[in-house]
């Protein structure tokens, strides 16, 4: 570091688990980029201040996590396409003092999706569990490979209507009933976990019934802690191609590199570094 590092960081209320910056000084390391990333712990209350503090220092660039995501983008001048689908900003980049919001959790995850597990979406059935911010945040992302259908299934069916109805027709996300899941998963081509069932500590509890699942199709689960969930432990000893929710951190943080410094992310390097960070 000296007079002209270029700043990032990460804000969010808890911080100190991130792993974002271990990964993202890897990045500007590999690269050979004069950058430092540091995680931030900023309260709700806070918030505003935090986002004219970046702006007063000349930050270049920040991610936003829980809980600022969707509070934060009344304080920013742009907002995305994909950011207003996801309805919810978790990076910033300071654009000469304009700073302009995306979402980058869902293409990371499509982007992970195909390079780790199914790299043609197009033409195929999507099964997508739960209804909440994670499953808004990968919807659009997913829409945009052109699938059959994606269909979301939640245990407070309302809410998946609800999610299915924010989206155009053209996009082809429709809401299923709870009860329709065991239909849907033994024709569908990918399934999705986006709920929290099976994240650490409960690591034994199960979004469906696995025997439901189709064997040669991709299962997928978001969470990243614990790596494997039991989910798709069951899902692989089913034949069933497994994806888990690692690759989901790395590519979201990857984009954030490419949009702040306009160079390709060294996705390997940065994957090593969140490895290597586990107890
Ligand atoms: P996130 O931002 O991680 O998506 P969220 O908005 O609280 O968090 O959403 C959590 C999702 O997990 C919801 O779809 C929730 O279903 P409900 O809308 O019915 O609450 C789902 N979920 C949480 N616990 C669940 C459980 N035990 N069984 C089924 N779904 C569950």
């Amino acid at each position: 570091m000296d007079s002209h590092t270029v700043l990032f960081g990460v804000i969010g209320d808890p911080i100190r688990h991130s792993k974002s910056p271990v990964m993202l000084n890897r990045a500007f390391g590999a690269i050979g980029i004069n950058g430092a990333y540091a995680a931030f712990h900023v309260l709700p209350d806070q918030l505003e201040h935090a986002i004219a503090g970046i702006r007063a220092l000349g930050f270049r660039g920040l991610n936003v996590t829980i809980p600022h995501k969707i509070e934060v983008m009344r304080f920013l001048d742009e907002i995305s396409v994909g950011a207003q689908a996801a309805g919810a900003v978790n990076t910033i980049v300071n654009e000469n003092g304009r700073l302009v919001g995306y979402n980058t959790d869902g293409i990371g995850y499509v982007r992970s999706l195909k390079e780790e597990a199914e790299p043609d979406l197009a033409g195929r059935t999507i099964v997508v569990l739960g209804a909440g911010g994670a499953a808004r945040g990968i919807l659009w992302a997913l829409a945009q490979e052109k699938p059959a259908a994606i269909l979301v299934a939640n245990r407070t069916e309302s809410k998946a209507a609800e999610l299915a109805a924010t989206f155009d027709s053209e996009f082809r996300i429709q809401s299923i009933p709870w009860g329709d899941l065991e239909a849907a998963c033994s024709t569908a081509d990918v399934v999705i976990n986006t709920t929290s069932v099976g994240m650490s500590p409960n690591i034994e509890a199960l979004p469906l019934d696995p025997a439901w699942l189709k064997p040669g199709s991709v299962v997928s689960d978001l969470i990243y802690n614990p790596l494997k969930t039991a989910f798709l432990e069951q899902a692989e000893r089913l034949g069933c191609r497994i994806h888990g929710g690692l690759g989901m951190f790395i590519y979201q943080g990857a984009y954030a590199f490419e949009y702040w410094t306009g160079q390709s992310a060294p996705v390997d390097e940065m994957r090593e570094a969140v490895l290597e960070s586990f107890p």
